[in-house]
């Protein structure tokens, strides 16, 4: 990018004021930093957060899963392609959707929330909030419905007019990988193993299917309490096919609040998926899963941290992207 004293841009620009000027305007246009902030919508949409807030309360109070529900929507968004909203839209002639991703078909839930909580804010202020930034908000008030930890979380950004279907089987962890591949794919995010670590912690709450940790529960590995995988083998039958839908809490103490008894059960060999497992295995990580299980406080402010640094993802910001009318459709 050349900007040079009488470039032809500005074939009058040279006094110092006009060249700062210029300096400015060129440097505020460059697409390389997000600026998002969570005063974003103050002045253009006042009313915007209270909306969000009052419906997650609605819908967690309807279903308290759904608290966990919106959190991994929000991960999953990020992960591909960053958080643009593009796991909203559905399949159509022109987009080829993430909610059929191995990783998110008949899994990631919380679309309907969403849609429901876009069409509330389109009434008050219509074409001005977009659906990624009301994904990230529903994911902070998800975690605050269930008691969890808090955090600013910062607005501006814009959605995608595409969908990555195929980027979402490379970018999006698999409950098979080892550490090794967890720590480089959070890496490949900006997101350091701490971080991995401490989000890996909303699995205090939420559910998983049969599907996902069979293989664990049956495979009479060392790194797993035998109490633990025969009670949830009762549910969970041997045979592919057999019950793969049958849900268990990923926490078994107390899965419907947000608390660190998730790292105490890890530290026990009791993960529900292996990529639980993984994280207290002798491994790098084992540290800072014992930190976790003895300070619920370092925990929380970490999770908010890494949270926020997650919604960082590549967002669209500036003329980047669009703000989508309804979350499922391109305009
Ligand atoms: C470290 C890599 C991770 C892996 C391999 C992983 C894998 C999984 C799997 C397999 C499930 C169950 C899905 C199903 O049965 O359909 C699940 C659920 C869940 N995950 Fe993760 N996850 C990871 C990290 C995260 C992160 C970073 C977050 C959030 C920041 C998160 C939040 C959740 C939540 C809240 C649920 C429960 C969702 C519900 O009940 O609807 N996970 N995860
Ligand atoms: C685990 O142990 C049970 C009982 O001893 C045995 O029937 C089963 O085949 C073992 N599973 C594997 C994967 O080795």
């Amino acid at each position: 990018m050349g900007l040079t004293a009488g470039s032809s841009s500005w074939p009058s620009c040279i006094s110092p004021a006009c060249i700062f000027l210029a300096v400015f305007l060129v440097l505020s246009n460059m697409p390389c930093e997000a600026h998002l902030s969570p005063t974003f919508y103050d002045h253009t949409c006042p009313r915007a957060l209270n909306t969000i807030r009052t419906a997650v309360r609605t819908a967690v109070s309807r279903e308290r899963r759904m608290a966990a529900s919106l959190i991994r929507l929000h991960f999953h968004d990020c992960f591909v392609q960053g958080c643009d909203a593009s796991i909203l839209l559905d399949d159509s002639s022109s987009i080829q959707s993430e909610k059929n991703a191995p990783n998110n078909l008949n899994s990631v839930r919380g679309y309907e929330v969403i849609d429901n909580i876009k069409s509330k804010v389109e009434s008050i202020c219509p074409g001005v909030v977009s659906c990624a930034d009301i994904v990230a908000v529903a994911a902070r008030d998800a975690s605050v419905a269930v008691s969890g930890p808090t955090w600013a979380v910062k607005l501006g950004r814009r959605d995608s007019i595409t969908s990555g279907l195929s980027q979402a089987a490379t970018n999006l962890p698999s409950f098979r990988d080892s550490l090794d591949k967890l720590v480089s794919l959070f890496g490949s995010k900006g997101l350091s193993a701490r971080d991995m670590v401490a989000l890996s912690g909303s699995h205090t709450i939420g559910q998983a299917r049969c599907v996902t940790f069979r293989d664990r529960i049956y495979d009479n590995g060392t790194d797993i309490d035998t109490g633990f995988a025969s009670t949830r083998r009762r549910r969970c039958p041997a045979d592919n096919g057999n019950g793969d839908a049958n849900l268990a809490p990923l926490e078994l103490v107390t899965p419907n609040s947000f608390d660190n008894n998730y790292f105490k059960n890890v530290i026990q060999r009791k993960g529900l998926l292996q990529s639980d497992q993984v994280l207290f295995s002798g491994g790098s990580t084992d540290s800072i899963v014992n930190e976790y299980s003895k300070s619920p406080k370092t925990f929380r402010s970490d999770f908010a941290s890494a949270m926020v640094k997650m919604g960082d993802i590549e967002a669209l910001t500036g003329s980047a992207g669009v703000i989508r009318k309804f979350c499922n459709v391109i305009n």
